[in-house]
C-alpha cells in the first residue's frame, strides 16, 4: 500500500521508520518532510496547512492511507478534509481534535465526567479574570486556551506576575487568538509522565510511557523549548499507576469524547502530573508527542498500520499491542541558541555512522538536504536516540552516539535521563 504522512519534524521521522518497517508498503510520501526522512519517502514540498492540495496529490498517486501527524492541520480539520475526499484518514477528525485545541474544552470534559486534573476557571475577559486572580492562592498557571507552539503557558509566582501574564495573553496577545480565552489553574507539583494511547473511538490501548524534558538547560533550566530529550519507560509510572490511570483517566476520556458525540479515533497523547493526591492531567494533545514518539516507536514490536488501521476501522479490541522490554533514551542536538536566536545553515558529519547500527536512529527534525550535503535548518536538528537493556544503559548508548555526530554550533543538554538515578 501506498502511505501519504503529513509533517515534516523528528517526530515524523520515527513514524516513517515505524512505517517502512511494515511489510504492507510499498512506498511512502511524506509532505514536507525532511532530509532523513527523504532516506525512507518521497518528499512533496507541499505544506501541513494545505488540505486540499494533500488531498489532490493523494487521491492523483493512490494513497491508501494519510496519516496527520501534527497538531494544527488536525485542530484545523485536516482529517475532515481527507475524508470528505474519500481517503482513508489517520488521525482524528477537527470535533475530537478540539481536546488538545481548546484547553478550556478539555478542562470542563474533564470536570463533567470527573477525570482527575487541577482545580480551574475558565474566562473570556481580562477584567474577570484580573478580578479572580486578585484572590487566589499563588502559584498560579495561566493557559492560552488554543494552540501556542507549547509557550501558552505561564507559571506565575506571585500576583503581579499573573497580572503581567493576563495582560501578555489576552490584551497583548502574544499568542494571538489562542489567547481569545484563559484557563486559570492550581498550581500543582509532582513527577510528569507523558503516555500516547492509540484509540479507535471506544477502545484505548496505551503504549509505553515516556518523560520529556522540556527546559533548554541542564537541570531544568532556561525556557521552555519543544522539547530536548526524552527517555522511555518512565520507572515512576508503576504498575499501580498505570491501572489507576486506565481505569480513572484513559477510558473515561474515550468515553467522555464518545458520550460528547466526539468520537476520537488517532492518538492521544496524556500529559500527566503524578501528584501526593494521585496522577492528574495536565494536559490533552491529539497526537504523537515530539520527542516522546522517538523513544516510543522504536519500542513498539507491532505493524504500525496494522495498529492504525485498527483505530480507523473500531477494531483495536482485538489488537495486543506490545513493546519490547528494554528501554530508549533521545538527545534532542539542537542549534545553540535554540529556542530564541540561532544559526543554520551548518553542514552535519557523522550521519553515516548510523547506518545498519542496530538500536541506534538519528531522526531528522531541522535538516535540509544541500549540494553540499545535509545542513543544519532549525532548532532542534536531530533527535539521537539509543536502546539499552536499561534505561542507565539506554542512556550511556544514546550519549556515546551523540558524540557521533559534529556540527558547528552543536549544543545538547547533558543530563537527559538523570532522573534515572534517583531509582
Ligand atoms: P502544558 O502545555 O499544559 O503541558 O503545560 C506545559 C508545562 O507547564 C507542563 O509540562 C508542566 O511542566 C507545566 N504545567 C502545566 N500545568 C501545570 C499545573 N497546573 N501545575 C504545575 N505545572 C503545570
Ligand atoms: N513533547 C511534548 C509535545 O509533543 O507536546
Amino acid at each position: 500500500m501506498k502511505v501519504l504522512i503529513v509533517g515534516g519534524g523528528g517526530r515524523e521521522h520515527a513514524i516513517a521508520y515505524c512505517v517502512a518497517k511494515s511489510p504492507r508498503v510499498s512506498k511512502i510520501y511524506c509532505a514536507p518532510g525532511n532530509a532523513g526522512i527523504g532516506e525512507l519517502a518521497e518528499c512533496v514540498p507541499v505544506g501541513v496547512m494545505e488540505f486540499d492540495k494533500l488531498a489532490a496529490f493523494a487521491k492523483e498517486n493512490c494513497v491508501d492511507l494519510v496519516i496527520v501527524a501534527p497538531d494544527d492541520p488536525l485542530v484545523a480539520g485536516a482529517a475532515d478534509v481527507f475524508e470528505a475526499a474519500g481517503l482513508r484518514v489517520f488521525g482524528p477528525r477537527k470535533n475530537a481534535a478540539v481536546l488538545e485545541g481548546s484547553k478550556a474544552f478539555s478542562k470542563d470534559l474533564m470536570k463533567k465526567y470527573n477525570i482527575p486534573t487541577a482545580a480551574y476557571e475558565n474566562f473570556d475577559s481580562a477584567e474577570d479574570a484580573l478580578a479572580y486572580l486578585e484572590t487566589a492562592q499563588m502559584p498560579i498557571v495561566l493557559k492560552a486556551d488554543g494552540l501556542a507552539l507549547g509557550k501558552g503557558v505561564l507559571i506565575c509566582n506571585t500576583l503581579e506576575e499573573a497580572k503581567e501574564g493576563v495582560k501578555t495573553i489576552m490584551l497583548d496577545r502574544q499568542f494571538g487568538s489562542a489567547g481569545n480565552r484563559l484557563v486559570v489553574e492550581e498550581f500543582m507539583t509532582g513527577r510528569e509522565v507523558s503516555v500516547l494511547s492509540f484509540v479507535d473511538g471506544k477502545t484505548i490501548l496505551p503504549m509505553t510511557s515516556a518523560q520529556d524534558h522540556k527546559r533548554a538547560k541542564d537541570g531544568d533550566q532556561g525556557l521552555n523549548t519543544g522539547g530536548m530529550g526524552t527517555f522511555s519507560p518512565s520507572p515512576f509510572y508503576t504498575e499501580e499507576i498505570d491501572e489507576y490511570c486506565r481505569k480513572h483517566i484513559f477510558q473515561p476520556t474515550v468515553d467522555a469524547m464518545a458520550a460528547e458525540g466526539r468520537a476520537f479515533k488517532g492518538i492521544i497523547f496524556f500529559g500527566l502530573m503524578l501528584t501526593e493526591d494521585g496522577p492528574k492531567v495536565l494536559e490533552y494533545n491529539a497526537r504523537f508527542g515530539d520527542p516522546e514518539a522517538q523513544v516510543v516507536l522504536p519500542r513498539m514490536k507491532n505493524d504500525i498500520i496494522d495498529v492504525m488501521e485498527a483505530c480507523i476501522d473500531g477494531t483495536l479490541d482485538q489488537t495486543d499491542l506490545q513493546f519490547e522490554d528494554n528501554a530508549a533514551v533521545c538527545v534532542v542536538l539542537a542549534s545553540e541558541g535554540y529556542p530564541v536566536h540561532y544559526e543554520k545553515g551548518y553542514v552535519i558529519k557523522g550521519l553515516e555512522n548510523f547506518k545498519d547500527r542496530e538500536g541506534y536512529y538519528v531522526f531528522h527534525a531541522g535538516t535540509k538536504a544541500t549540494e553540499n550535503g545535509i545542513v543544519t535548518n532549525g532548532g532542534r536538528v536531530l533527535g539521537v536516540t539509543a536502546k539499552g537493556a536499561t534505561l542507565k544503559e539506554a542512556r550511556a548508548n544514546a550519549y556515546e552516539a551523540v558524540g557521533l555526530i559534529d556540527f558547528d554550533n552543536k549544543y545538547c543538554r547533558k543530563d537527559i535521563g538523570k532522573a534515572i538515578d534517583e531509582i
